[in-house]
């Protein structure tokens, strides 16, 4: 059976937008469940500013209570040098950088323009390199811009197209608020596959507005067969008003397996991460 693999991104981009902060132990203990479920990749942690992402401050202090299991990957997400420093310290396995297609959205979640962003990545991608940790590339807005509106998929491909100069394993593309129309994101991918072949790509799609699934399956015609996912569909940005979660990991298993794929994942694990998730999101709501 066609193996597709699902990024496991809850513990990061599901929780960084909740208000109040959860326990590290909660968070810890998500984590650990996740690590049991058959992951290959895992993000958990995010060295930002704590004043811009206060609910990823405790980042060093989760990567350093999970119990790791063997052969799974522990991303981090690293904006700048400060950032990866963090992340070695912590023992990150893999970090990522994270670029936006459009100049709002890089204005408003990294205070810089694009340019000014490549400027930042630079050594980090470098730093990284020599420290032997893979770099994961993310662009934001891929079609949609909660600041710019719709997004030509040619600005798009110039991103990714930076991203892989810097020695991005993968690029991730983010459909941020969740708003792509299945044909706008089947154009965004062919622009990004005249420069980058499917087998780099990811798809990193939220669910705001109930497309995910449709358009996890218009990129898999198109080849790709990553993509991130986070349990219980928890999550949206900070700096991405109206986001809503990313699309659930339960939710893309079952897409997949009726289609006829292998997530190499245990659905009864996902179930109980997903119920756990909203558990501890709940406990923070109250
Ligand atoms: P800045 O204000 O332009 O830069 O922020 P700065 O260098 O002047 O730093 C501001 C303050 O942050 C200073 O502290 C720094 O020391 C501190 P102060 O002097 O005010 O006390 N600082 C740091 N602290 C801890 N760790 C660091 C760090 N760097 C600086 N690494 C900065 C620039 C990048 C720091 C800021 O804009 C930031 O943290 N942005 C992160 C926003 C974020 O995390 N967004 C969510 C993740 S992206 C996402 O969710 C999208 C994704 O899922 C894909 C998709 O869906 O599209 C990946
Ligand atoms: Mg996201």
């Amino acid at each position: 059976m066609e193996q597709v693999e699902i990024f496991e991104v809850g513990p990061r981009d599901g929780l960084q937008n909740e208000k109040q902060l959860i326990p590290t132990a909660d968070k810890v203990a998500l984590v650990d469940l996740l690590s049991t479920a058959g992951f290959r990749r895992i993000e958990v942690a995010s060295f930002v500013s704590p004043k811009w992402v206060p609910q990823m401050a405790d980042s060093a202090e989760v990567l350093g209570a999970i119990r790791r299991g063997q052969g799974i990957s522990y991303a981090a997400l690293t904006p700048n040098m400060r950032g990866l420093e963090g992340a070695i310290a912590a023992k990150a396995d893999e970090i990522a950088i994270f670029a936006s297609a459009s100049e709002g959205f890089s204005k408003a979640n990294l205070n810089c323009t694009i340019d000014e962003s490549f400027d930042r990545f630079a050594p980090v991608a470098e730093a990284a390199r020599e420290a032997g940790l893979p770099v994961r590339g993310y662009v934001s807005c891929v079609t949609d811009c909660p600041y710019d509106g719709q997004i030509d998929p040619a600005a798009a491909a110039r991103v990714v197209e930076r991203l892989l100069t810097f020695g991005c394993y993968e690029v991730s593309l983010g459909d941020t608020i969740g708003q792509a129309q299945p044909e706008r994101l089947a154009a965004m991918l062919d622009a990004v596959l005249a420069v980058i072949p499917a087998g780099k790509l990811a798809g990193h799609y939220h669910d705001t507005a109930g497309r995910a699934l449709r358009n996890i399956e218009v990129s898999l015609d198109k080849g790709l067969r990553v993509f991130d996912a986070a349990v219980g569909g928890l999550g949206g940005c900070p700096y991405a008003p109206g986001a809503a979660g990313n699309v659930a990991t339960e939710a893309v298993h079952r897409r997949l397996t009726e289609l006829g794929l292998s997530t190499g994942l245990d659905p009864d694990i996902l179930d109980e991460a997903a119920a756990f998730a909203r558990q501890i999101r709940g406990a923070s709501d109250a």
